[in-house]
């Protein structure tokens, strides 16, 4: 399959979970990549077991709140593959639940940084190349968080409804440059992230009874990231086996 034959995707948090499983699938696709992540023993891992597949891929350890790392993750990727087709800002922290009144001002910022300002100041990095080759396409996770409340904590649920915020934003205003820009919204998906809390929680209120792995996320993102999804953009695409349809 070559759904995404020779496009060169930067994927962040690609060292674990659901970025890695993109990664992967990108990989099945054809797809060249840029394994970008702060875990740098982890994305080596990844890359290695993705060269293996025949691909060809670049690591670039990145903490995504420092902006000077994010530019030297475009101009390596750029000098490296000459082009970027697919931004898929994919790394993100959870803030376990925890209320506005317990919130504080440290972690409402760190959780702001890597969920909300990260994407900003990477896709302004990565727009300028995407409007001159007049095409593109940025793939934002969100969370169902994004949509209702009581599905993280204050900062997360705060950050996650401000990237799909962001997300209509960005397709609103360079749609007419030829790139797509939509969000995914998972619902609870086992990672890492969530491996703790799954151990305990039902899925009763979730109509197909069950949680979401992360195959099935990084299927979506390859429609996205592929041609087939040319006409595409500002959607806010839910991935939650119904959660938030009842
Ligand atoms: N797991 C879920 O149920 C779920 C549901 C909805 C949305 N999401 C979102 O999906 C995305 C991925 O989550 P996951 O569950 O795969 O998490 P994960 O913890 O398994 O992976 C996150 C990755 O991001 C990297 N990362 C964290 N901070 C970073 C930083 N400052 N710089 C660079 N890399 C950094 C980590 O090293 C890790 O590899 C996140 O944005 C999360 O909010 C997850």
């Amino acid at each position: 399959m070559s759904r995404l034959k020779d496009k060169v995707c930067i994927i962040t948090g690609a060292a674990s979970g659901m970025g890695e499983a993109e990664a992967f699938a990108f990989a099945t696709q054809g797809a060249k990549l840029v394994i970008a992540d702060l875990n740098i023993e982890s994305a080596q891992q990844v890359a290695d077991k993705i060269r293996q597949m025949g691909n060809e891929v670049l690591v670039v350890q990145v903490d995504i709140t420092e902006k000077t790392q994010l530019e030297n993750l475009v101009q390596t990727t750029l000098q490296h593959f000459g082009r970027i087709d697919v931004l898929l800002n994919n790394a993100g922290i959870f803030d376990k639940y925890i209320n506005s009144l317990d919130t504080s001002e440290q972690l409402w910022d760190l959780v702001f940084n890597i969920n909300v300002k990260s994407i900003f100041n990477l896709s302004n990095l990565v727009l300028p190349h995407m409007i001159e080759q007049k095409s593109g396409a940025i793939i934002n996770i969100g969370s169902i968080a994004g949509l209702v409340a009581k599905m993280g904590g204050a900062s997360y649920t705060a950050s996650k409804h401000a990237v799909l915020g962001y997300t209509k934003h960005l397709a609103a205003e360079y749609g007419k440059f030829g790139i797509k820009i939509n969000a995914i919204c998972p619902g609870t998906i086992r990672t890492p992230m969530t491996a703790e809390m799954l151990k305990t929680r039902p899925t009763d209120k979730i109509p197909l009874d069950r949680f979401g792995e992360v195959n099935e996320v990084a299927d979506l993102a390859i429609f996205l990231a592929s041609d087939e999804a040319q006409f595409m953009s500002g959607a806010c695409i839910t991935i939650d086996g119904g959660f938030t349809s009842i």
